[in-house]
């Protein structure tokens, strides 16, 4: 039977080298044991470079953290860490003498438990010690349970936790009716466009300006920044000609559905391309949101270029 975890420790690498590429080439993963520590981090890193990344390659992390800043310390959660090794001496007594985990070691504990690490409690170097490998145990138990249930938003990311995805490209493809749906139930972008629009509106409607204010929303989706700016020209009380420009058919679909339903009578909807269109005026505000979630990957810039 395959172990479930190959473990090799720094004295393991130190005396023999007896570690081959090759043993990442079977099923289970290697975990490097090395201390919380700033030279325990650098150590590891230099063997994940020797082996070249590898996806196999995971540490099992000796929770010593005295010396080490809490900076140093926040480095591990971005690595592969399978195991949290708990000695007897990582504890400490409180008060009533019950083990507990020092403040910085219990905090990075907490975070590791979020990317389900199993906690190994290391065995006790001496029989006196071995009496508080239960209140150890119990102690890490409650901890784990005690963890506070999961926001909306961790929720949400949860399965995709430290998961690389392919950026999306709107402009190349058709977005997928749920794509906006996930990008809608962001609980803050449209409270804060909604306020930004709302500033802008009232300091021109302060200035004295003619209405109705042109207002462009460029890559309009399924229509909630349409709703965003709505409410702030409502809240702002001052009169808007809304265009609503989309080269997705699909959205253009669902945009024309809610000027019926909700009863949008100060917007336009403009199938077609941002870049070719032919506006009938200059607008007193554009609002796009193509920024995307990895450099430029909306060509966010080029359309608006071309909007512009
Ligand atoms: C990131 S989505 C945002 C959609 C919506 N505003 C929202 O917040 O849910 C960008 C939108 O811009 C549209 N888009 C991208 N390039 C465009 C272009 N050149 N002309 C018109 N629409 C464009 C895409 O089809 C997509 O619907
Ligand atoms: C010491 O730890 C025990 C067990 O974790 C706990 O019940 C107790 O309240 C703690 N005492 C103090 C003084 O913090």
């Amino acid at each position: 039977m395959l172990p479930s975890l190959v473990a090799l420790t720094m004295q393991d690498l130190l005396a023999g080298g007896l570690f081959s590429l090759a043993a990442l080439e079977d099923a289970a993963p290697v975990a490097l044991q090395v201390p919380a520590t700033s030279s325990g981090w650098k150590a590891w890193n230099r063997f994940r470079t020797l082996c070249d990344h590898h996806v196999r390659l995971c540490c099992a992390l000796e929770l010593t953290v005295d010396k080490t800043s809490e900076k140093e310390l926040e480095r591990w959660l971005a690595e592969p860490v399978r195991c949290v090794i708990l000695s007897p001496s990582t504890f400490l007594l409180n008060r009533s003498g019950y083990p507990v985990l020092p403040k910085k070691a219990k905090a990075l504990l907490e975070q590791l438990f979020r990317r389900q690490v199993q906690v190994i409690i290391a065995e006790p170097q001496s029989v006196e010690q071995n009496e508080g490998l239960l209140p150890r145990l119990s102690y890490i138990a409650r901890l784990f349970q005690a963890l506070p249930p999961l926001s909306q938003a961790e929720r949400f990311a949860y399965s995709h936790m430290d998961t690389l995805q392919a950026p999306l490209q709107p402009l190349a493809d058709n977005l997928e009716s749920e794509t906006y749906e996930l990008f809608e139930t962001d609980p803050v972008k449209y409270a804060k466009y909604q306020e930004a629009v709302f500033i802008f509106l009232t300091e021109r409607k302060q200035e004295g300006r003619p209405m109705p204010f042109c207002v462009m929303v460029l890559g309009a989706g399924r229509g909630p920044l349409v709703e965003a700016a709505l409410k702030a020209a409502e809240r702002a009380e001052v009169e808007v000609d809304l265009y609503a420009v989309e080269k997705n058919p699909n959205a253009v679909q669902a945009l024309r559905h809610r000027k019926r339903r909700d009863g949008w009578s100060s917007v336009q909807v403009v199938p077609g391309d941002m870049r070719s269109w032919d506006a009938p005026k200059k607008a007193d505000v554009i609002i796009s949101e193509l920024l995307g979630s990895f450099g430029d990957n909306e060509l966010s810039p080029e359309c608006l270029d071309g909007a512009c």
